[in-house]
């Protein structure tokens, strides 16, 4: 797998990943989405740099300008219900591309540490030969993006597959290195050290769907 850590680089992306790590700023709702989306944009940006491309004609009024480009058919793929701003994000400039959504949640055995991943809902297109891109904000233990992606392979081979995340931690990352094809790329904003025992990034963020959308009541 090919890691693709955006923090080794100094840009405006720290600021936006300040404002959704900030307790202050990150209660306000509206303005974590908004932060999330704008990195899925940063993040898109930086992916699509990988992506093949023909050369391509433009007409305008006054000649012709020659350029390039893509010709990969990108499905995104998230992971309910906290992937939604950061999937959005990413379709502001892939506003072509195909959906897939997948509900993925935590089934907490005895005690807190202890969970399996519980895939339930999962609309998908045909994935022959396309571009799969898998979002997921927060890659914690990296089990949900290695559930959702054994769950997408009745719906074909990807011709290649991209992995966007916002924060992950350490041992999440080192967790699906060799779960995918080896020419996977993984791009992610931040890369932080630790889990705590319940499965949170420290010092991550909180959680990421509650931010975006308000608490929920454990099933
Ligand atoms: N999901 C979250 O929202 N936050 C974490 O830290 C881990 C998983």
């Amino acid at each position: 797998m090919h890691l693709h850590d955006l923090s080794k680089q100094h840009s405006i992306l720290n600021k936006f990943i300040c404002e959704i790590r900030d307790v202050a700023i990150q209660k306000d709702r509206m303005r974590f989405r908004k932060n999330i989306e704008r990195i899925g944009e940063v993040l898109g940006y930086e992916m699509s740099k990988l992506l093949s491309y023909s050369p391509k004609q433009v007409i305008t009024p006054l000649g012709n300008f020659n350029t390039a480009d893509f010709d990969n058919t990108i499905v995104l793929c998230s992971i309910l219900r906290a992937g939604i701003p950061l999937h959005n994000g990413l379709l502001n400039y892939f506003d072509t591309a195909e959906n897939a959504f997948i509900s993925a949640y935590r089934h907490h055995k005895e005690n807190p540490e202890n969970f399996e991943i519980i895939v339930e809902y999962l609309a998908c297109p045909d994935l022959n030969n396309k571009t799969l891109v898998l979002v997921d904000p927060m890659l914690a233990t990296g089990q949900s993006m290695v559930a959702t992606f054994e769950a997408l392979k009745p719906f074909g081979s990807p011709k290649e597959i991209h992995l966007v995340s916002v924060i992950g931690a350490k041992d999440g990352v080192d967790f699906i290195a060799d779960k995918f094809p080896k020419n996977t790329h993984l791009w992610i904003a931040s890369i932080d050290q630790t889990l705590n025992n319940k499965g949170y990034i420290v010092p991550g963020l909180g959680d990421a769907g509650d931010l975006s959308f308000g608490g929920k009541l454990q099933k």
